[in-house]
């Protein structure tokens, strides 16, 4: 499937609901995923699960959100990749007002999946584990590292590139392993002792994903977060492993879950404990080229769309 920019009516917000303009958009790897049909959806569809925006117009009745609020939300619907879109006034949440709009539309989506990863999915991370973070220097890897760092973890970070492994570094990554040049399970052992890492957050899947369960000591947790093949039961069974394969909105069921998520990534990209780096912006109608990037590994950090308007 391909991106192609069209007009299309966007009308006006219905009860509880709010219409948005629009003023950064986050693009994330699942977007790519819909947009090859991975993820089924029906087409033509507008991509996108991010953005950040000022409120236009509200539904019938709505109350607790104004024409002139500065809003950002993550997950769905989808439809994001617009100047103006229609969206459930309970799936926002308000930026605060020191936060770059550019910086908000990298973190909700992202810095929500890292709070899910670190403080939510089965285990926390504490401090003295050691984990294993593959893709370390993308969108989410990024906000992983840092804030596993800050938890007290020791954090090793699969990467690419020579590029990638400093920004890796930079993110709190203790020993960032480039995988093309070395065997990430024989580093992931000698560093850990011969013992395994405690857990392991693997979000690119068939490639790495039995090389991840290698690295993992008795009783490990994998968290596996992006495409894995089906694997057997018992391929877990010679060290007893824990496996978990979450998703972001399941973690964000209540009003309440997404308001103390989105506000524990706020208040660390405020206190500068999350450092984002947006080092990719492309205007929106050229959406295409952010996903080709993304796709041929030329981009690290996050990447966000500017509505030409
Ligand atoms: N479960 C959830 O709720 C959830 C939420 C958010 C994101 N995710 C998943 O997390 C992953 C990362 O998302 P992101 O948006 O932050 O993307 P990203 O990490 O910025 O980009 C993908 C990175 O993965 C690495 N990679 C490894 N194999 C790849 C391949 N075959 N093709 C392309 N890249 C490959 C590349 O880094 P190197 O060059 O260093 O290898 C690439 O830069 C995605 O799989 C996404 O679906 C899951």
């Amino acid at each position: 499937m391909v991106l192609k920019w069209e007009e299309v009516e966007v009308g006006e917000p219905k009860e509880g609901e709010i219409r948005v303009r629009n003023k950064a958009i986050g693009v994330n790897f699942i977007d790519v995923y819909f947009r090859k049909g991975v993820y089924a959806t029906d087409v033509p569809f507008t991509p996108g699960r991010e953005a950040v925006g000022v409120v236009t117009a509200v539904g019938p009745g709505l109350t607790g959100r104004e024409v002139g609020d500065i809003v950002a939300y993550a997950g769905n619907p989808m439809g994001s990749y617009s100047e103006e879109q229609i969206l459930p006034a309970s799936v926002v949440v308000p930026v605060p007002p020191l936060i770059d709009h550019k910086v908000a539309a990298s973190i909700m989506l992202k810095g929500m999946t890292a709070h899910m990863l670190l403080r939510r999915s089965l285990r926390f991370v504490e401090h003295g584990h050691t984990i294993l973070v593959h893709a370390a220097a993308g969108g989410v890897g990024s906000l992983l590292c840092q804030w596993a760092n800050a938890l007290g973890a020791t954090v090793i970070g699969t990467v690419s590139t020579e590029e990638k492994a400093a920004q890796a570094a930079e993110d709190g990554c203790h020993h960032v392993i480039i995988y093309t040049k070395e065997d990430f399970v024989a580093r992931v052992n000698e560093i850990t002792s011969g013992k395994g890492a405690p857990a392991v957050y693997d979000s690119v899947g068939k490639d790495t994903f039995q090389g991840s369960l290698s690295c993992l000591m008795f009783r490990g947790l994998m968290v596996s977060f992006g495409r894995p093949d089906p694997i057997p039961l018992s391929d877990l069974a010679p060290k007893s492993l824990f496996l978990t394969r979450p998703t972001m909105m399941h973690y964000l069921q209540t009003g309440d879950e997404l308001l103390a998520a989105a506000g524990e990534v706020f208040a660390n990209v405020a206190s500068r404990l999350l450092r984002v780096h947006v080092n990719h912006v492309y205007p929106l109608s050229d959406a295409s080229r952010a996903h080709a990037d993304l796709e041929e590994r030329k981009t690290f950090g996050s990447i966000v769309l500017i509505p030409d308007s």
